[in-house]
C-alpha cells in the first residue's frame, strides 16, 4: 500500500500563481478527458452546448446525421468566437458566425464565406472549423483537446465494475445544483480525498458513514478512491439515511451496504451510493475559482415513480457541499499568506498524497 509517510502538501504557489494555473490548463485540461454532461443532453439532432476546455472555448453538437461533434468554437476568418456560451437546440442546421456571418454546416464545413470570392488562395474546404476528440462513454459525453490520438478504452477502467453494477449509462440525471468556490480546483480534489476532516466538518454524514469505515481501493494515478461504510440501520447518503430511489440493479451486498467514493483526474469525482450516482464536475475559472456541478442521477424506473422525489440525498448533498466549500475556501485564504507552508499528511490523507503525486507527474515536475 502507497502511504503518505514523509509527504507534504502542495507549496503554497500551486495555489496563488496565475503562471502555474496557466501551465495547468496547457499541460493538463488540454491534455486530458473533460466531461461535459451526458448523453441524454444531447440527444435531439443540433442539440448543442458550448464549454471552456483548458480556457478554450468549444462547442459540442448533434449533427442531423445524428453523430454528435465537437469544434473549437473559433471563426476561421478573424477569430471571432461562434456561438454564445450555452445549451440548448439550434434553430438550423449551420453555425453562423456573428461577426462577418462565415457560416459552417454541422460537421465542420466551410458553407458560406460572404464576399469572399476572388480572395487570391482562399478556398472553402481549407477553412473548416477546427474539430476536438468527442465521445460517449457510460451515458457521459466526455472531450479531449489533444492533437493527438487520445485513447479512451482504458480511461475509466479501474471503475467498470461499479460502472456496470450500477448501470450509469441508463442512469438520468433527476437534479442538477451548481456552485461557484472561491478556491483552486486542487484543493476540491484534495478536500474529496480524504474523511479526516469529517468529524469536524460534516456531523451528519460522519453519523451515516464514520469516518474510519474508509479504505482504498485504486491507490495511484489519475483515478482515486474507494469504499466507506455506511453504519448500521443506514441505507444511503440522504438526509433522513433512507433510500432516496430504488436500489441500483446490479449491486452486490457490499456495494449496497456502502458508498464508493472516486476522483478522476482532473475534473470530476464519481460516488456510486446504493441507490444513486453523485457526479461532481470541476471547472476551474482562475487560479482561486472553480465552478462546480453537481448532478443526481438515479434509474429510469425510479425517476418514472410518480412518488419519487430525490429531496433526501439533494439536501444532504447540498449542505455536504457548502461545509466542503467552505473549508476549501478557508484554506484558499490561507495559501494568501505568506506564512503557508506545506503541512505533514496523516495516513488517513494517502490518497490526498497519491493525487498530489499524480499531479506533479502530469504537470512534469
Ligand atoms: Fe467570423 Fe469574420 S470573424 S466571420
Ligand atoms: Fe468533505
Amino acid at each position: 500500500m502507497r502511504s503518505s509517510q514523509g509527504q507534504y502538501s502542495l507549496g503554497r504557489e500551486f495555489f496563488v500563481d496565475p503562471a502555474i494555473f496557466g501551465r495547468e490548463q496547457e499541460t493538463i485540461f488540454s491534455q486530458s478527458w473533460q466531461m461535459l454532461g451526458r448523453d441524454d443532453e444531447f440527444a435531439k439532432p443540433r442539440a448543442f452546448r458550448t464549454a471552456m476546455i483548458g480556457g478554450q472555448p468549444v462547442v459540442i453538437v448533434r449533427g442531423d446525421d445524428g453523430r454528435l461533434r465537437g469544434f473549437h468554437n473559433v471563426c476561421r476568418h478573424r477569430g471571432a468566437m461562434i456561438v454564445e456560451a450555452g445549451q440548448g437546440c439550434l434553430e438550423k442546421g449551420s453555425l453562423t458566425c456573428p461577426y462577418h456571418a462565415w457560416s459552417y454546416d454541422l460537421t465542420g464545413k466551410l458553407i458560406g464565406a460572404p464576399n469572399m470570392i476572388g480572395v487570391e488562395d482562399f478556398s472553402r474546404e481549407n477553412y473548416g472549423l477546427k474539430s476536438i476528440h468527442v465521445e460517449s462513454v457510460h451515458g457521459f459525453v466526455v472531450a479531449n483537446l489533444s492533437n493527438e490520438q487520445v485513447e479512451l478504452a482504458s480511461w475509466l477502467e479501474p471503475l467498470l465494475t461499479h460502472l456496470t453494477a450500477s448501470s450509469a449509462e441508463k442512469l438520468i440525471c433527476a437534479r442538477r445544483i451548481e456552485y461557484d468556490v472561491r478556491a483552486n480546483w486542487k484543493l476540491l480534489f484534495e478536500n474529496y480525498s480524504e474523511c479526516y476532516h469529517c468529524p469536524t466538518v460534516h456531523p451528519a454524514l460522519n453519523r451515516l458513514t464514520p469516518y474510519r469505515g474508509a479504505s482504498n481501493e485504486v491507490q495511484d494515478g489519475p483515478i482515486l478512491g474507494g469504499p466507506m461504510s455506511l453504519a448500521d440501520g443506514v441505507e444511503t447518503m440522504s438526509t433522513s439515511g433512507k433510500l432516496a430511489g430504488g436500489w441500483l440493479p446490479g449491486l452486490n451486498a457490499d456495494q449496497r451496504r456502502s458508498v464508493n467514493y472516486f476522483t478522476v483526474f482532473p475534473s470530476f469525482f464519481l460516488s456510486f451510493h446504493p441507490d444513486y450516482l453523485l457526479v461532481h464536475r470541476i471547472e476551474p475559472q482562475t487560479v482561486d475559482s472553480a465552478h462546480v456541478v453537481c448532478e443526481f442521477l438515479f434509474h429510469p424506473d425510479t425517476v418514472a415513480d410518480p412518488k419519487f422525489d430525490p429531496a433526501d440525498a439533494v439536501e444532504f448533498w447540498d449542505l455536504t457541499n457548502r461545509q466542503d466549500w467552505a473549508v476549501c475556501e478557508r484554506v484558499q485564504a490561507g495559501a494568501r499568506s505568506r506564512a503557508f507552508s506545506p503541512g505533514p499528511l496523516s495516513e488517513l490523507e494517502s490518497v490526498v498524497a497519491a493525487f498530489d503525486r499524480h499531479y506533479r507527474k502530469a504537470m512534469k515536475l
